[in-house]
């Protein structure tokens, strides 16, 4: 009994100290990083500390405290004080990070050194003109989907933005799983597609994050992404797998299809069919957008990053019809 007491209180001690230099770590690193435009508020030590205690000998206690409401903030934003949060000795909780006006940063789903200003200036009109009969079957499969997407959708471009990009979020997270995998098994370097195309994944379903606040969608709305994701995650799984130069092709020529979809938004908004809301708070912060920002400016935005999506998918299919492999080419990263 002597012998386990000991060890126990041995590494309750060491998991103390080594968390709390942890912690100390990662709030040096971060506050180093994020100093010159963000403040960085220390996690909070004390409740880790005693829930440490509790490890000596008061877990009906701990319990109680891991499920205690402390207010602040919790999943997409904060500020409701209903929220709870989870109280933990782990010593990983984020750090507080503040705006440059002094405000709390209220998004846990991407951080302020995540956001960035779009590149407006980006050709909207290239266009890859198909040659082969692969170019071809990648162009007709695109236009074919558009045909029951028009008429589902007709003019309401809210809803259909925000219903085609749980779509959009798929193929680079796909892409960037396998070409993982791939890394994993042939002991060799991505050349950064793998970030890339994850990258992609992730600004992709921010644009979902933010169309939600414009579009609620409907019960058979929701039943309709559930369906599709199934038939489009798998299709896409496995022809990416038979051609990646195919399946980015296909990608291409869908952001081709989204700059047109977008271009139509915006025809709306100016015509006034569709009224130019504020923009959502979420679209301010992610894209840096000045606080009197529109619908149409976020649109813009969007637009702009379905234009860089355009170029790395039209790039990747490329690098593999010059018979190359996407690790031999340097992946345009952070390429927003
Ligand atoms: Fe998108
Ligand atoms: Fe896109």
């Amino acid at each position: 009994m002597m012998y386990r007491g000991g060890v126990r209180l041995f590494s309750t001690l060491t998991a103390r100290t080594a968390s709390t230099e942890a912690a100390a770590r990662i709030l040096a690193g971060q506050t180093n990083r994020h100093l010159s435009t963000f403040l960085v508020r220390a996690p909070i030590l004390g409740s880790r500390n005693r829930s440490t205690l509790a490890l000596g000998g008061e877990k009906e206690q701990q319990r109680e405290e891991n499920v205690q409401t402390t207010g602040a903030a919790a999943a997409g934003g904060s500020g409701n004080k209903d929220e709870k949060r989870i109280v933990s000795y782990w010593g990983v909780e984020a750090p507080k990070v503040n705006k440059d006006d002094g405000s709390e940063w209220k998004w846990n789903c991407f951080r302020p050194w995540e956001a960035y200003e779009a590149d407006l200036s980006i050709d909207l009109k290239k266009h890859h003109a198909p040659t082969t009969f692969s170019d071809k079957m990648a162009l007709w499969t695109v236009k074919s989907l558009r045909w029951p997407t028009d008429l589902f959708f007709q003019r309401r471009y809210g809803c259909r933005a925000m219903m085609l990009e749980t779509v959009a979020a798929v193929p680079g997270m796909v892409g960037g799983m396998l070409l993982h995998c791939k890394s994993l098994r042939r002991f060799e370097h991505s050349g950064g597609w793998i970030k890339a195309l994850l990258e992609e994944a992730e600004n992709e379903r921010m644009h979902l994050m933010t169309f939600m606040e414009v579009a609620k969608p409907k019960w058979y709305e929701r039943a309709l992404v559930f369906a599709v994701q199934g038939v489009f995650f798998n299709a896409y799984f496995l022809g990416y797998l038979i051609s990646p130069k195919f399946a980015h092709r296909m990608v291409g020529y869908l952001e081709e299809e989204a700059i047109h979809s977008y271009t139509e938004f915006l025809k709306e908004l100016d015509k006034g069919n569709i009224e130019n809301v504020p923009a959502p708070a979420i679209a301010t912060d992610y894209w840096r957008l000045p606080p009197n920002s529109t619908l149409k400016d976020v649109v813009l935005v969007v637009r702009a990053d379905e234009a860089h999506h355009r170029d790395v998918n039209h790039f990747a299919s490329d690098i593999h019809y010059q018979g190359r492999q996407l690790r031999e080419s340097p992946a345009p990263l952070g390429y927003h």
